[in-house]
């Protein structure tokens, strides 16, 4: 893991880390992951006229979506925009039912019927990946509409929720900053950072 990415995590972790703190260090690991989740993706070559000069340039023209799973995605969303600006955004809410089997209803959701054909890669943000409940739901909701290439990108994911993602959806690319061993009973990962979206964003 590159440093930079050690050390958000740690302050992530820390039970003692306060909301604004939190939300920066959402952000710069976030930028990490960004910079990995889009490594790979096409650019073409173009002519570009300096002040001094023309010269041959590489750039990208894919059209790009980002799908901030609600609410802790959205702590992961500027990163993302500063890494592809001209992004579409289809924000998705959720609610995760704390009993068995923790599986999400969906409460909203801004994904187009009919994704167009001209969208490369639809980004999933979303911090935890747990159960996977709530990736492999949104998955299937981007898939049902036409999505073509999907990138899971979370912060933390424990390696059951891993597998599920994997087995249901094996051509989902999966990003993510660390690997923890278990959930607990609630299915909140452990050691994790506990519940994301309430750090992010507190509500009393
Ligand atoms: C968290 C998290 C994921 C989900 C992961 O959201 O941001 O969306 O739980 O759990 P899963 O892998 O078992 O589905 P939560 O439902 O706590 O909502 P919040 O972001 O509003 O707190
Ligand atoms: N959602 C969270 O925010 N944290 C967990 O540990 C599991 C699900």
């Amino acid at each position: 893991m590159h440093p930079v990415a050690r050390d958000a995590m740690a302050r992530l972790r820390n039970e003692y880390t306060l909301a604004p703190e939190f939300r920066r260090q959402l952000h710069r690991l976030s930028l990490l992951l960004a910079n990995r989740a889009t490594l790979e993706l096409p650019t073409t070559s173009c002519d570009v006229s300096t002040p001094l000069a023309s010269t041959k340039c590489q750039a990208m023209d894919d059209l790009y979506a980002l799908v901030p799973v609600m609410r802790a995605g959205n702590g992961m969303l500027d990163a993302f925009l500063t890494f592809l600006p001209n992004a579409l955004v289809w924000h998705l809410s959720m609610s995760r039912m704390h009993e068995d089997p923790f599986d999400p209803i969906l409460t909203d959701s801004k994904v187009p019927d009919a994704i167009p054909g001209s969208v490369h890669t639809c980004f999933v943000l979303d911090p935890m990946l747990a159960t996977a409940g709530s990736a492999c739901f949104t998955v299937q909701h981007l898939k049902d509409r036409g999505a073509k290439r999907i990138v899971f990108v979370g912060v933390l994911g424990c390696t059951q929720g891993i597998a599920r993602l994997q087995s249901e959806h094996p051509d989902v690319d999966i990003v993510i900053g660390a690997v923890d061993p278990r959930l607990n009973e609630m299915a909140y990962i452990v050691p994790g950072l506990g519940d994301a979206g309430d750090r992010l964003y507190p509500t009393q």
